[in-house]
C-alpha cells in the first residue's frame, strides 16, 4: 500500500492522470493539482480553514440561479476573470479592447429598432447613445449584431428585479447594425453600482474591507461573422470608482467622456427632456473566429426553477 508524504503526494497525483486521452484536459489537471498542493503546503492550511473553503464553495454554488451566478462573481472579484481576458487578447492590433462580460448576461435580448428607448419605465437622466461598428481599417461592419445591457439609475439590472419574469427586460436590447455600421438608441444615464453583496461573494469583499462597487458603464457584445467576439464595457468618465473597479475590470481606452446637453432634440432628430447625455463609442472588430458566450443560465431552461 503506498504512503505519501506532503511532496510524493503531488507526485502520485499527478501520475494518475497518465491515462487522460485528451492532452490539454491532462495538461490543465497537472497544473490545477500543482498549484493547489503548492497552496496547502505554503499556507500550512489548518482543517478549519479547510472546512471553511469547502462550506464558502458549496454557499457558492447554492447560490447559484439561471439568472445569478455567484461563481462568475467569485471569478471576476479575484481577477481571475480579467486574467483570462488578458491572456486571451494579449495582441489586439488596434481592436477595442476587452472586459469582463459580468454576471448579468441573462439572454432576452430581443431585436429593437434603432433610436428606440430600452429603458421606457425607468426614471433617470436620459440618454442617447451612437455608435458604429467598424474593422481594422475603419470600413463599416453591416448586419452585425450588438447586445447591449446596463443597471437602472438605483445600480440594478432587469435580471436582479422580481418583477424580471413577469415584465421581461428593461436597459437590455439587441441591435443590428445599419449599412454604415451605425446603431443608436435612448435609454438614461447609469450610474456607478455594487455588486450583489448579499451572498458568500459579498461577504468576503467585507470581511477583507474592499467596498463592492463597479464605475458606471454599459454593457457590450459584438458579434461579427469572420471576427472575434468583442465582449466590452463603456465605462462613463469622471466616475468616482474608474480606479477601484471592484472586479478590475476598467481599461484607459473603455473610458468615454459623456456629454451632458441641453438641446431640445437628440441627434436623431427627435424631442427629448434636458438635461440629457450624449454617449458616442465606435467598436473596431479583430478578425478571426470564436463562439459568442451563451446567456447565463441557457444550460438550465429546460429545469424547473423552484419558488
Ligand atoms: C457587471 O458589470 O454587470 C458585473 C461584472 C462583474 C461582476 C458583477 C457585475
Ligand atoms: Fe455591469
Amino acid at each position: 500500500m503506498p504512503q505519501f508524504n506532503d511532496t510524493e503526494l503531488t507526485a502520485a497525483v499527478i501520475r494518475s492522470f497518465e491515462n487522460t486521452p485528451n492532452p490539454r484536459v491532462k495538461f490543465l489537471m497537472e497544473e490545477l493539482v500543482k498549484s493547489l498542493h503548492d497552496f496547502v503546503r505554503k499556507t500550512d492550511l489548518t482543517f478549519d480553514e479547510w472546512c471553511y473553503a469547502i462550506d464558502f464553495l458549496t454557499r457558492t454554488g447554492q447560490k447559484c440561479t439561471p439568472t445569478r451566478q455567484e461563481f462568475i462573481l467569485l471569478s471576476d472579484v479575484l481577477g481571475v476573470s480579467m486574467l483570462v481576458d488578458a491572456v486571451n487578447h494579449r495582441e489586439r492590433e488596434g481592436a477595442t479592447e476587452t472586459t469582463v462580460l459580468g454576471p448579468f448576461y441573462v439572454g432576452e435580448h430581443k431585436t429593437t429598432p434603432h433610436g428606440a428607448d430600452i429603458s421606457p419605465n425607468l426614471t433617470g437622466e436620459p440618454m442617447f447613445v451612437q455608435s458604429r461598428v467598424t474593422d481594422l481599417k475603419g470600413k463599416p461592419l453591416a448586419g452585425i449584431r450588438v447586445d447591449v445591457w446596463h443597471a437602472d439609475n438605483a445600480g440594478f439590472y432587469d435580471s436582479q428585479k422580481p418583477s424580471y419574469a413577469a415584465e421581461g427586460p428593461s436597459s437590455r436590447a439587441r441591435f443590428i447594425t445599419d449599412a454604415d455600421g451605425r446603431f443608436f438608441f435612448r435609454t438614461i444615464l447609469p450610474c456607478s453600482y455594487p455588486i450583489p453583496t448579499d451572498g458568500p461573494v459579498g461577504e468576503m469583499i467585507m470581511q477583507v474591507r474592499r467596498h463592492p462597487m463597479r464605475p458606471a458603464h454599459v454593457h457590450f457584445l459584438v458579434d461579427a461573422p469572420g471576427y472575434e467576439p468583442l465582449i466590452t464595457h463603456v465605462f462613463v468618465e469622471g466616475d468616482k470608482y474608474l480606479d477601484s473597479d471592484v472586479v478590475f475590470g476598467v481599461k484607459d481606452e473603455l473610458v468615454a467622456k459623456v456629454a451632458r446637453r441641453s438641446d431640445a432634440v437628440m441627434p436623431d432628430g427627435k424631442p427629448t427632456a434636458a438635461p440629457w447625455h450624449l454617449m458616442t463609442y465606435e467598436f473596431r472588430m479583430k478578425p478571426g473566429e470564436g463562439a459568442a458566450p451563451k446567456p447565463m443560465g441557457a444550460s438550465v431552461e429546460a429545469e424547473t426553477v423552484p419558488a
